[in-house]
């Protein structure tokens, strides 16, 4: 009972009181019970609401994921799931589920997003006016918006088994860790889960669009080593500052040259941090900076070849007045991801952002849907209706059916 409280988050006026009692009954009486008495009321928007809740009330930063992982495991638990905490590192678990009578590795479709958020944590609240029931906080969309829908989704599915025909070995859900920070969770499944599945839906605010693709990306850092002398006298110095200036006037000018197609747009830089120098009379000794690449077509190795050739004037010439430009590239990223997106009645659209489908290795179907928008995703006022959140259901359960080759 303690569990199930913490679960549904018990005596939160959300008019949950029939479902819990329901619920409660069902859990003292075992799990096979369970799933015989409670569905269909289960599956209320109330149901939706305060699952959605429950993640969105735990923090979980990327690097602190422990207690949602545990917490949306004992959840899945309670709904007669087979669950394994898969800990990529101590205390950072990915969670991941498979449905009565699915083999562990085996399903055909897999539901997957994450579980960890970006600082800081906002707490969870809603506001409702005339028309619209909003839900704010961190991951009201990126993705504990998604998370909550897939789950619903899937066992709406699930309770329709016997009328749709399922197989039995049709879906399972994947929460990872990590995704706002390297993508360590799924980088870690790909490599540790034994998996093989013909669809994979990644779940992240999309607006309720499915996304046909999203530019790749690459990571640069450039680390300029200068010499100090008198600002008085710079011929005695190396000025790190004004090769970095130059280095990046480069990229700057060719960045309109860089790869572009039609369908993902032009590769498009972003100079996101400039360090440099000690004091405003002394040359500068030390300067860098890191970039963003984000690629509209080609690979990673190819733009980063473009980019060494346009640089190597500077680096040559740093070398010859005794100082250093050093090109790295923390992020060596993917080219541009493709992603299915036709499916009778849904919009669909191309976007910027990445995502965590490059670190799934596979020869999979990629497909990319959910409720929200990536332009409140990140900021302090982080939210998604209600409307949406339920719309988002339906829709996965229909992208689900598509995947599956079942016409409903
Ligand atoms: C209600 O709130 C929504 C979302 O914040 C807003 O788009 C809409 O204009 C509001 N409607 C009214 C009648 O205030
Ligand atoms: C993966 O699936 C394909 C097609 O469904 C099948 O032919 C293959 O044997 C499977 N591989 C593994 C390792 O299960
Ligand atoms: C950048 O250069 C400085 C010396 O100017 C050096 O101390 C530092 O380790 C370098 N950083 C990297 C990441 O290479
Ligand atoms: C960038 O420069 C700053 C200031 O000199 C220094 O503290 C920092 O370590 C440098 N970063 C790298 C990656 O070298």
């Amino acid at each position: 009972m303690k569990l199930l409280q913490q679960a549904l988050g018990l005596g939160l006026g959300l008019g949950l009181a029939s479902l819990s009692t329901t619920m409660a009954a069902a859990t003292v009486a075992g799990p096979v019970q369970a799933r015989q008495l409670a569905p269909r009321a289960a599956r209320s928007e109330d149901f939706l609401v305060q699952l959605h809740k429950n993640l969105l009330d735990i923090e979980s930063i990327t690097g602190n994921e422990y207690a949602v992982s545990n917490w949306l495991a004992n959840f899945l638990r309670e709904q007669d799931w087979t669950v394994e905490l898969q800990e990529i590192a101590p205390k950072r678990p990915n969670v991941i589920a498979y449905p009565p009578g699915v083999q562990k590795g085996k399903a055909r479709v897999l539901l997957t997003t994450h579980i960890d958020t970006v600082p800081p944590f906002v707490p969870y609240r809603v506001t409702k006016n005339a028309t619209t029931t909003t839900i704010w906080g961190r991951g009201a969309n990126d993705a504990k918006g998604a998370a909550a829908a897939q789950i619903v989704a899937a066992l709406n599915v699930l309770d329709r088994s016997k009328e749709l025909n399922l197989p039995a070995d049709a879906l399972a859900l994947l929460f990872v860790v990590g995704e706002e920070g390297t993508g360590d969770g799924m980088k870690y499944f790909s490599s540790h889960a034994p998996h093989n599945y013909t669809h994979v839906i990644f779940g992240e605010p999309t607006e309720g669009k499915l996304v046909c693709g999203h530019k790749g990306a690459l990571g640069m850092l450039l680390n300029v080593t200068g010499k100090a002398a008198h600002s008085g006298y710079p011929h005695l110095g190396v000025n790190a500052n004004n090769l970095l200036i130059e280095a990046m006037a480069i990229l700057l000018a060719i960045e309109k040259f860089l790869p572009s197609s039609e369908k993902f747009g032009d590769t498009i830089l972003n100079i996101g941090t400039m360090i440099g120098g000690t004091a405003i009379n002394v040359v500068s000794p030390a300067s860098n900076a890191t970039v963003a690449i984000r690629l509209g077509a080609s690979t990673p190795e190819n733009v980063r070849r473009i980019i060494e050739k346009a640089l190597s004037p500077i680096v040559k010439r740093a070398a010859g007045m005794g100082g250093k430009l050093d090109i790295k590239w923390p992020l060596l990223g993917y080219p541009p991801v493709d992603i299915a997106c036709n499916i009778d009645g849904f919009k669909s659209e191309t976007v910027a952002y990445g995502t965590d489908i490059p670190n799934l290795q596979g020869t999979h179907q990629k497909w990319l849907y959910g409720p929200g928008s990536i332009l409140s995703a990140h900021t302090l006022d982080e939210f998604v209706t209600l409307s949406d959140l339920n719309a988002a259901v339906t829709a996965y359960e229909k992208i689900i059916l598509h995947t599956l080759g079942i016409k409903a």
